[in-house]
């Protein structure tokens, strides 16, 4: 169902985004999993035969490249899930907030999807359409996180809903996704926080968490040509 497409994932090492990558292989795609971690973002991309580009999205310049590099291997792209992400200072009171922390969390997770956006949609353009997903999160919805990670899930919502509007015309289509709790390595470090601050019987411990294979299975479904019907934004367990 994915066959002749190209499909980057970015923040494709770990969690939903390396699930991603491993269904949009099985799928028939061709995959580009771009990450930070250049160790975990290479053994992601062997480990289910995908192609690796090191990226830092907070960096307009090495998302320019991460571009480049996917146009220079493949001469077009069809799909972005941009997974990429950071959760700091969920336990932290506004008052004790540092603002570095705060920009640095807005850098990455708003702003860094901004930048994939920008530098994807010519690739798409060129290619006749595309599609862009972008990931933000129940804690955009529920107040449930810290106030820079909740900031910038609602901005990625705004952000994606903007996309959606005007690049329809164009034939790019623009999903946001808002995964609940998920059992990967960023949620089990707030859980792990929580029960070190709290105790055992902490909020977060109690959560019952999906697994990244479950949002897996609805991304790659969203960058499918099957998905051409839905709109907006898409809530999840
Ligand atoms: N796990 C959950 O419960 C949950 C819930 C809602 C939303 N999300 C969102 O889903 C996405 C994936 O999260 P996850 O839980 O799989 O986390 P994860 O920590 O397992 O994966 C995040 C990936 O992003 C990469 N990354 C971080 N900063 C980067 C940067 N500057 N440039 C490039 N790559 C960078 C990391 O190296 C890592 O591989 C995130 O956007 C997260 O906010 C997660």
């Amino acid at each position: 169902m994915l066959e002749g497409k190209v499909i980057l994932i970015v923040g494709g090492a770990s969690g939903i985004g390396r699930a991603t990558a491993e269904l949009c292989v099985r799928r028939g795609a061709r995959v580009i999993v771009a990450d930070y971690n250049a160790t975990a973002g290479a053994a992601a991309a062997a480990a289910c035969g995908a192609e690796f580009v090191q990226v830092n999205v907070a960096d307009e310049n090495s998302v320019q490249q991460m571009a480049a590099q996917v146009d220079a291997k493949f001469g077009r792209l069809d799909g972005l899930v941009q997974t990429a992400g950071v959760l700091k200072g969920p336990f932290i009171d506004i008052e004790k907030f540092e603002l570095d922390m705060f920009r640095e969390v807005l850098e990455i997770n708003l702003v860094g999807s901004f930048l994939c956006a920008k530098h994807s949609a010519p690739l798409m353009r060129r290619a006749g359409g595309g599609v862009i997903v972008l990931i933000s999160s129940a804690a955009a919805y529920a107040g449930s996180s810290s106030y820079a990670y909740g900031s910038s899930k609602g901005g990625v919502s705004g952000l994606g809903i903007t996309l959606a509007n005007k690049l329809a015309p164009e034939n790019i289509r623009v999903n946001v996704v808002a995964p609940g709790n998920i059992e990967t390595p960023m949620k089990r470090s707030v859980i792990d926080a929580d029960v070190a601050l709290n105790g055992p019987q902490a909020g977060q411990a109690q959560l019952s968490l999906g697994t990244p294979e479950g949002v897996a299975r609805i991304l790659a479904w969203l960058v499918s040509d099957d998905a051409d019907y839905v709109r907006g934004l898409i809530t999840t367990r």
